[in-house]
């Protein structure tokens, strides 16, 4: 049965934000950056970048299991950059998107440095993750929410998505 609700987009595009006032409202969440940390699902860890390099295998085997693992009727929201499960898992994927300017920002207020900035800037005007995403789930199956305004603009977005797929299904 398809359990997961993908959070996804560009670093600083909010995911994280969103996803912990959903696990308020009281949903079930995952952090996969965090996740990857805890339970070593990386290959190793990029200086450069100042990243870690996830190791996809094992990340969706991880993945997996939790969702297995999963038994409550609402579904588990996960909130990550770099995650393909497979379609058969994925009820929808939210793809969230900011101006450039807003991402930039956002970035800054990180400390991130110029190079990670640049390259994280430059994968959003290219749209990369919404491609890959649009091309594992299906149009149908993916939907975009900008971050541009308030949080609880956004929140508001987000939350009537999820519910709406939920009712489709559960
Ligand atoms: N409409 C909005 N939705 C989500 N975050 C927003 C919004 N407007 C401003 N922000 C800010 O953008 C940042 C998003 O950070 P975060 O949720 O950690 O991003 P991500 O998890 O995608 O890397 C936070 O500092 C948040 O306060
Ligand atoms: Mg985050």
């Amino acid at each position: 049965m398809k359990k997961a609700i993908i959070i996804t987009g560009t670093p600083g595009t909010g995911k994280t934000v969103i996803t912990n006032l959903l696990e308020k409202e009281g949903y079930s969440t995952i952090e996969v950056g965090k996740l990857v940390k805890e339970k070593n699902l990386y290959d190793y860890y990029d200086e450069e970048r100042e990243s870690y390099v996830v190791n996809d295998v094992l990340l969706n085997e991880k993945l997996v299991e939790l969702l297995q693992k999963h038994s409550s009727s609402e579904p588990l929201i996960i909130d990550g950059h770099v995650v393909e499960l497979p379609p058969k898992h994925v009820l929808h994927c939210i793809v969230l998107r900011c101006s450039i300017l807003h991402l930039r920002q956002r970035l800054m207020e990180r400390n991130y440095g110029s190079l990670k900035i640049d390259e994280n800037v430059e994968a959003e005007i290219m749209e990369v993750l919404l491609t890959d995403m649009l091309e594992l789930y299906g149009p149908e199956n993916v939907s975009i929410v900008y971050s541009d305004g308030t949080v609880e603009e956004t929140f508001e977005q987000v939350l009537s998505k999820v519910k709406k797929v939920s009712n489709n299904t559960f």
